[in-house]
């Protein structure tokens, strides 16, 4: 059996993050919740240990532990934050309130003799996200890297294997990141790097098999890469206990319905029946403006639908979602993390839907492993290479009240700026791309005639996790090109915009 390395999860925004990094090292890789006993992560024979961050402080009553003997295992250990504080207090240190709370990229220096550092430059700028620090090591550790304001920021033992760091090398920002994660996998515990997405593939067939048993699963497909992926993986699971059920809620992007119809009814076995429920929705949002109830009765109704359907099949006995991990912390469903957006596919299903459990097999990953996945499975490219779309479609990208007018217009110019996008050869190098209706109205000139219409804005994102993301550098010409069809070709359009936010502060979406 393939030994993994285990993540002690202590409630961090950042645990799937150290997962998805060790992934990324073709390290196969285990997260368990903190509570986790001594036993069960003994039976897993694990290669390496790591103690993520959390949001609370070691020194607070009722902080998240584990029992000191994880730091007997006779294996590595690396503490990440909170993890390093974990293991100060365990072993003899002690841990205080910062100064300070450090907040941000730090210059960071390392002891390029330690370990853990050996081979790297003795400077970087690494993410440090803390209010608490070592203040006194445990006796038999040596300090291996400090900031201005952090004596400690990093430390370890070798002779007992236990290695950790004050700053989060997992996040993208951290440079030489990476690095200092693959020199613990592969220097320290000698892990091989020969896991691949052909294992988590084979690993997660295996989950569902044996949470569905012999049952059927009903599974929502909304248009979008997850939710496809989610189908592909089922199907190759479970096959023709695999019920889809498609339910167009008028806000499809050009062309979807019938895309999801051609790839799901030859390469898969599964039963799929496509639902055209419009009418329902935009009744059930007549004069509705705010974002969140927009999200959260286009949620709702969904969920409706699939009841109803779910009747017309008969007794189906799980339910499936293509539920993925930035889904998860944005919806305040991980340990520690604030609700900033209800995203529709998160958080259960209501009681007297009669399901016995919800399947969530991409719960775990990231926006490119899951396309990653999609090839795995064999998904054609037209669908792994398509952007994600958001549930609710174009109705978060269309702003104000909903209306068949104003959802055309987001999704005829939308169409064209996919259309100009894939001739600029952008699709590749653009992570996120898509038009929003606005709701502004301005005055603008046609012939002779004075018009008072629509501005439609350009939202174009590079992101590697779609958690930060930077607004896309489009040529001009591009832009040009978009711009002159939209007004020409979307009627009610006389104006195009470029939103140039990144993400943090703005979202992704308007909505
Ligand atoms: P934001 O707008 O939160 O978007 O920066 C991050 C990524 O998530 C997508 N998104 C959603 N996906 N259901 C989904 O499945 C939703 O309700 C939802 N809202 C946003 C968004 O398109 C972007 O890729």
């Amino acid at each position: 059996m393939r030994k993994p390395v285990v993540i002690l999860d202590f409630g961090s925004q950042y645990t799937q993050l150290i997962a998805r990094r060790i992934r990324q090292a073709h390290v196969f890789s285990v997260v368990l919740p903190y509570t986790a006993d001594m036993e069960t992560i003994r039976a897993l024979g694990p290669s390496g240990l790591v103690l993520s961050g959390s949001p609370s402080a070691v020194t607070m009553k009722d902080a998240p532990s584990c029992s000191p003997e994880v730091f007997a295992l006779g294996i590595p250990v690396l503490g990440v934050c909170y993890g390093m504080h974990l293991m100060a207090q365990a072993l003899g240190g002690s841990v205080e309130k910062a100064g300070k709370r450090e907040y941000g990229l730090r210059a960071v220096s390392l002891d390029t003799r330690a370990r853990l550092f050996s081979g790297l430059k003795p400077e970087c700028n690494s993410w440090m996200s803390h209010g608490y620090q070592v203040d006194a090591l445990p006796p038999g550790f040596t300090v291996t890297a400090h900031t201005d304001t952090c004596p400690y920021a990093a430390m370890e033992d070798p002779d007992r294997m236990l290695y950790a760091v004050q700053f989060h090398p997992e996040t993208s920002h951290s440079e030489q990141g990476m690095e200092i994660i693959s020199r613990f996998l592969t220097d320290i515990c000698g892990c091989q790097q020969d896991w691949r997405m052909e294992g988590f593939a084979e690993q997660a067939v295996a989950e569902i098999r044996e949470a569905v048993g012999n049952g059927t699963v009903l599974l929502g497909l909304s248009g979008g890469i997850d939710s496809a992926v989610c189908a592909a993986l089922l199907s190759r699971a479970i096959g023709g206990r695999l019920y889809c059920v498609f339910v167009d809620h008028g806000f499809m992007r050009k062309d979807e319905p019938r895309l999801v119809r051609e790839v799901f009814s030859g390469h898969f076995p599964l039963h799929l029946s496509a639902v055209d429920a419009s009418d329902r929705f935009y009744a059930k949002l007549t004069g509705v403006t705010d974002p969140e109830r927009k999200r959260k009765i286009i949620g709702a109704e969904f969920v409706q639908v699939f009841r109803e359907e779910a009747l017309k099949l008969g007794a189906l006995d799980h339910f499936a979602q293509g539920t993925i991990y930035p889904d998860v912390i944005e919806s305040g469903a991980a340990p520690g993390s604030t609700v900033i957006k209800s995203h529709h596919n998160v958080g259960g299903l209501p009681k007297e839907l009669g399901f016995t459990s919800l399947v969530e097999p991409l719960r775990t990953l990231f926006k490119d492993e899951v396309r990653e996945l999609g090839r795995v499975l064999g998904l054609p490219g037209a669908m792994t290479e398509r952007q994600p779309f958001p549930g609710p479609g174009l109705a978060i990208r269309t702003l104000g009240v909903l209306t068949r007018e104003k959802v055309g217009i987001t999704r005829q110019s939308d169409a064209i700026l996919r259309e100009e996008f894939e001739k600029a050869g952008l699709n590749g190098s653009v992570s996120q791309f898509f038009t929003v209706n606005t709701d502004l109205r301005s005055v603008g000139v046609m012939g002779d005639e004075r018009s008072y219409d629509t501005a439609v804005a350009i939202r174009a994102v590079t992101t590697d996790d779609f958690m930060t993301a930077d607004w896309a550098r489009i040529p001009y010409e591009t832009l040009a090109t978009v711009s002159r069809r939209i007004v020409n070709e979307v009627h009610g359009v006389n104006r195009v915009l470029l939103d140039v936010t990144t993400k943090p502060p703005a979202s992704i979406e308007w909505e």
